[in-house]
Order: C-alpha cells, then sequence, then structure tokens
C-alpha cells in the first residue's frame, strides 16, 4: 500500500520526472544531434543497438502524455528540455519549432494545474559543442548560459521551478570516467576538468536565470549510499572515497564552496588552472535542492591507480538493473543534505523508482515490485519530513517506460508502459495505486 497525501506534511508535492532525450523522438522537429546520438551510434555502447530517434514520441504525443500526469492526480512535472532542440548547434540559431514545442508542453501543464518543473540539461550536449571539447572546455560555462537565457526568456514566466543540470556525477564521472555514459570516455583529467566545468556551468546558468526573472531555483544531485564492503580499515578509505567523489564533491562545491580532500587527493593534478577561485560563480544562492535515489554500493579497495577501488555484490534483494533495494539510504541523504550542506532549504526527491520487466497480461500490468518499492521509499520520506527534515515533495522516475540510456529499451522504470513497436501507453498498477493514494 502506498502512502497517502495524509502521511505527508500540509502542501507537500508530488510529481513524476522525465528527460527530453529519453522520451522525445531526437530524430524528429528539427533537433541538432548530440553527443548521445553519437554514442548510440557506435557499435558496442547501447544494448541492441539502440537510439533516441523516436523513443517514446512524446514530441508527437506530449498531450496524452500530460493527460496521464493528471490522471494520475500529480501536482508537479519534472521535465528536460534538449538543449540541440533549442539550438541545434548548441550555440547561435534557435530552432523555432523547438521552442514553440516546449511553450505549448508548459501552457499544456498549467492547462491541467499542474507545475512545470524545468531541467535545462538531462545530458544531450549539441554535438557541435563536444566537437569542442564539451564539458572538458571551460567555455561550456558561458555557452550554457546563453542557453539558459533563452529558455528563461520563452518559459520563465510560466515555470514553477527550474534547474540547470541533472545529476552532475552521471555528467562528469559517468561520462568521462567510467565511458558508460557520452562522451564515453575513460581519462581522468577530462574528468577531473568536467567535474568542474559541470559546476561553473550551474552557477553561470543559475546568474542568467535569475537575471532573467525566473524564481524558485535549485540543483539535483544524484546519490548513491557508499557502504565498505567489509570493516577492514582499507574498505573504510575506499567506501570514503568513492563517497567524496560520488555523494559529497557537487554539493559541497556549491553549499561549503569546497572540494572534497579525499577527492582531490586523485583529481587535484588534473584540476583546470584556477579552479579554487570559481566558488563564487559556483555557490550562487538556491531556493531548494533535489536528491535522486536508488540504490545503495559496496566498496571494496582494489589495486591501480587512485580511486583503487571496486564495487561489489551486496546481499539486498535487487530491481531489473541489478540495483540493490535499500530505502533507509533517502532518508539518509535527506538528513545529511539538511544537517551538513543545505540547513534550512526546502529539499525534494526529485527522482526515484525502479525498473521491472513488466510486461502486459489480461488484467493489466501487476508492477507490485514497484509499488512496494515506492512505498517503502516514501515511508523513509514521510519519517524524515516527521522528523523536522524540509522535504517538500517526491517525484518518481518515471512516468513513462523509456529510452534507459545504455540500457536501451530493455529496462522499464515507467508508472505508464509503453509498447515501443506501437507506442502505445499502458497504465501500470502502480500507476493507478498512485492516482488513488493522491486523489483528493
Ligand atoms: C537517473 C537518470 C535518469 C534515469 C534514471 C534511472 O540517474 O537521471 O535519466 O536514467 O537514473
Amino acid at each position: 500500500m502506498l502512502p497517502t497525501r495524509a502521511d505527508f506534511p500540509e502542501g507537500f508535492l508530488f510529481g513524476a520526472a522525465t528527460s527530453a532525450y529519453q522520451i522525445e523522438g531526437h530524430a524528429q522537429g528539427g533537433a541538432g544531434r548530440t553527443h548521445w546520438d553519437d554514442f548510440a551510434a557506435t557499435p558496442g555502447n547501447v544494448a541492441n543497438a539502440e537510439n533516441g530517434d523516436l523513443a517514446c514520441d512524446h514530441l508527437h504525443r506530449w498531450q496524452e502524455d500530460l493527460d496521464l500526469l493528471a490522471g494520475a492526480n500529480l501536482d508537479v512535472y519534472r521535465f528536460s528540455t534538449s538543449w540541440a532542440r533549442v539550438m541545434p548547434e548548441g550555440r547561435g540559431p534557435v530552432n523555432a519549432a523547438g521552442l514553440d514545442f516546449y511553450d505549448r508542453l508548459v501552457d499544456g501543464l498549467l492547462a491541467r494545474g499542474i507545475r512545470p518543473a524545468l531541467t535545462l540539461y538531462h545530458w544531450e550536449l549539441p554535438s557541435a559543442l563536444a566537437d569542442l571539447g564539451g564539458w572538458r572546455n571551460r567555455d561550456i560555462a558561458g555557452w550554457f548560459a546563453d542557453f539558459a537565457e533563452v529558455v528563461a526568456r520563452r518559459l520563465g514566466d510560466r515555470l514553477w521551478s527550474a534547474a540547470p543540470i541533472n545529476e552532475p556525477w552521471c555528467v562528469a564521472w559517468l561520462s568521462h570516467f567510467l565511458g558508460h555514459h557520452a562522451p564515453g570516455l575513460r581519462d581522468i583529467r577530462a574528468t577531473a576538468r568536467a567535474m568542474h566545468h559541470v559546476l561553473l556551468a550551474h552557477g553561470r546558468a543559475i546568474q542568467a536565470l535569475r537575471a532573467a526573472g525566473v524564481g524558485n531555483l535549485g540543483a539535483v544531485f544524484n546519490f548513491e549510499r557508499a557502504f565498505p564492503a567489509d570493516d577492514s580499515p582499507e574498505a573504510a578509505r575506499a567506501a570514503a572515497t568513492f563517497d567524496a567523489f560520488y555523494n559529497r564533491w557537487f554539493i559541497s562545491g556549491i553549499f561549503r564552496r569546497e572540494y572534497p580532500a579525499e577527492a582531490l587527493a586523485g583529481l587535484g593534478p588534473h584540476m583546470p588552472p584556477g579552479w579554487e577561485d570559481d566558488f563564487d560563480t559556483i555557490a550562487q544562492p538556491l531556493d531548494w535542492c533535489g536528491a535522486n535515489y536508488y540504490t545503495c554500493k559496496r566498496i571494496a579497495p582494489a589495486p591501480g591507480p587512485w580511486p583503487a577501488l571496486a564495487e561489489v555484490a551486496g546481499p539486498l534483494p535487487r530491481t531489473d538493473m541489478g540495483w540493490e533495494i535499500h530505502p533507509e539510504g533517502l532518508g539518509f541523504f535527506l538528513r545529511r543534505m539538511h544537517r551538513d550542506y543545505t540547513g534550512d532549504l526546502p529539499l525534494y526527491v526529485t527522482e526515484n523508482g525502479m525498473a521491472a520487466p513488466d510486461r502486459i497480461a489480461a488484467g493489466g500490468i501487476r508492477d507490485e515490485d514497484r509499488i512496494a518499492y515506492l512505498a517503502a521509499h516514501l515511508g523513509e520520506v514521510a519519517k524524515a519530513a516527521a522528523e523536522g527534515v524540509p522535504v517538500r515533495g517526491y517525484f518518481c522516475w518515471s512516468l513513462l517506460d523509456n529510452f534507459e540510456w545504455a540500457f536501451g529499451y530493455g529496462k522499464r522504470f515507467g508508472l505508464v508502459h509503453v509498447d515501443f513497436a506501437t507506442l502505445k501507453r499502458t497504465p501500470k498498477a502502480s500507476y493507478h495505486a498512485l492516482a488513488r493514494a493522491l486523489a483528493r
């Protein structure tokens, strides 16, 4: 059973989240090429050589999708704008059809009584900017601020909230160190630069949004609880290093104007010149802070150069992603944010959800595991709120089954099932359970 509105403080908001490249259909509507198109076109990067060309065809089916949001009794929708749909080359000319699309989307949300929560960048960097070094190039902060200004001028008067960048860790580490996401690099110097420039771009975009009159500005981080694999001091050290470059680097840069020592121990020699002088820009005041949370990790020491660690399997039940289910981790991070970084700032769980091998059968899609996952995590949120942690809202990932990056269309996170052959949408049991829990 899902908790209901009555289990949360007055005014607590419930939403669902999506992102542009994962649902829109990026080969359509005059969008420019992105590094995700290039990454997906390279053999071996994405399961079944899939890509975002059509995805859920949200570009044409957005009205039906907004009706689904409304039907679930959701208060707020977290969506993203594709930089290359708005500015196909990343700089210069604007694709009018692209901006028009987002304009209609925002109006369509408001018409349904749903608050629009904008993310400017959810990972599809225009290829033309990737050619110039992408996140490795310090100039990206200015390019991104210009993009922020274009979007702000068009949508800013009707947004409920805005955040520049989804999950800086994925933009920087997952994509430049682990190579799992575009641009698929495995290079510590590129990583160090991206780790810093992503925050510089965040700060410049916040300045641009605020100057354009947009309010309720925030940042969205992803967190994974890092447990030492055993009780040796070496494992404790490895987990602390993981925690530093994953969970603490970005929030510490913005709220404490410094990077954690355990992460600088490895990244320091590779940082771009003058990085220490950028915190005035990075640490722009924010109106809220968001946490995306899915799982925990077990960290063991490993031979080799810094960070000299490895992830090992843990004992908890797993989702279809192979991710351990650890709801208490969400409460841990909400308390830690509040206590160590954000103080009284409103917090939101900006993503949470699970992948399951959902199939349509007679009687619908019985995703009972997802209902249990959501209930357990919402329970942690309610507990933190009752303790006085200022958490004000929760977003499910995701409204729709979609293009799950390197996993292609094989991993289903949606409240709504999508048949990728016909694009037919079918609400799952979790969708109906949520609609009942949120009914007023
Ligand atoms: C998050 C991403 C989102 C989706 C979920 C499963 O890290 O923000 O796009 O991939 O994970």
